[in-house]
């Protein structure tokens, strides 16, 4: 249809990288790119730390479940919700902020996530590719205390970019029709059905016939075992409360 639109439907996640580094100058045109993505009242509550650091990159790469990738990639950065920034704001302005409530804590989420896609396109534009890493939030403790990160901002994902060394087939999305819902909410088993037939094939094909997976299987593997539940406790020792 158009470019921009032909790189998003050409997206697959990258952890394999060629040596080669990426430039400064690209680095600040992919920060850029993140920083021009809307934000909830003109807030931009997210920074993002580059992670240079040999050891810090191995200490992170083991917490986050030893993904090799994080510490091998040319870039690794980490996107962080930052209500620091904030809290700044109205140390300026003589004001107290009014801290720890949801909304904020969803303003920074959504903030930062929309920023980081912002860079993932930009980067794959350059010619670059990458993953996002939620592995980090296996302990997010360890990551600020390495990244010295303080009260009101947190680690939200990291991301690993560089020149791909991989071209690994698509993973099929589920179809429009499931996601776009006309008028009103309704459920959609039959679909997923199919889907399930996609994603089996897709398997198939990606582990050359050793991998016997389904959708279904996968997600509710998943979401049937707490997800990482210490990030109640560990948003509200940061500042992120829930009011
Ligand atoms: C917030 C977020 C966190 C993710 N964390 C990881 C991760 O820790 N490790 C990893 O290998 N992939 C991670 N991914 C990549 C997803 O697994 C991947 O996007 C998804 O399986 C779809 O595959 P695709 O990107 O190749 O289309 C993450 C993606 C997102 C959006």
């Amino acid at each position: 249809m158009n470019q921009v639109i032909d790189l998003l439907k050409n997206h697959r996640s990258i952890r394999k990288f060629k040596k080669e580094p990426v430039s400064d100058e690209m680095v600040l045109t992919i920060i850029e790119a993140a920083g021009a993505a809307s934000t909830s009242n003109f807030i931009q509550a997210y920074s993002v730390i580059r992670v240079t650091n040999k050891k810090n990159r191995k200490q992170i790469a083991e917490l986050a479940g030893s993904q090799t990738w994080v510490e091998a990639s040319p870039l690794f950065i980490v996107f962080c919700a930052d209500l620091k920034r904030s809290e700044n704001t109205c140390l300026f302005e003589n004001k107290e902020m009014a801290s720890g409530f949801t909304e904020q804590f969803i303003i920074a989420t959504v903030d930062v996530a929309l920023a980081a896609q912002n860079a993932m396109i930009a980067a794959e534009s350059l010619g670059l590719g990458g993953v996002f890493i939620g592995g980090i939030r296996n302990d997010p403790e360890k990551v600020c205390e390495l990244l010295k990160i303080p009260n009101h901002v947190y680690p939200v994902f990291g991301m690993c970019l560089g020149y791909p060394d991989e071209k690994p087939e698509q993973k099929p999305r589920l179809p429009v029709n499931v996601i776009l819902k006309g008028d009103h909410y309704h459920e959609d088993q039959t679909d997923l059905k199919k889907y399930n037939k996609t994603c089996s094939e897709y398997y198939q094909n990606r582990s050359s016939g050793s991998r016997e997976d389904t959708w279904t299987r996968q997600i509710s593997d998943m979401m049937s075992v707490p997800a990482r539940p210490h990030m109640k406790e560990f948003l509200k020792e940061k500042g992120f409360g829930v009011k």
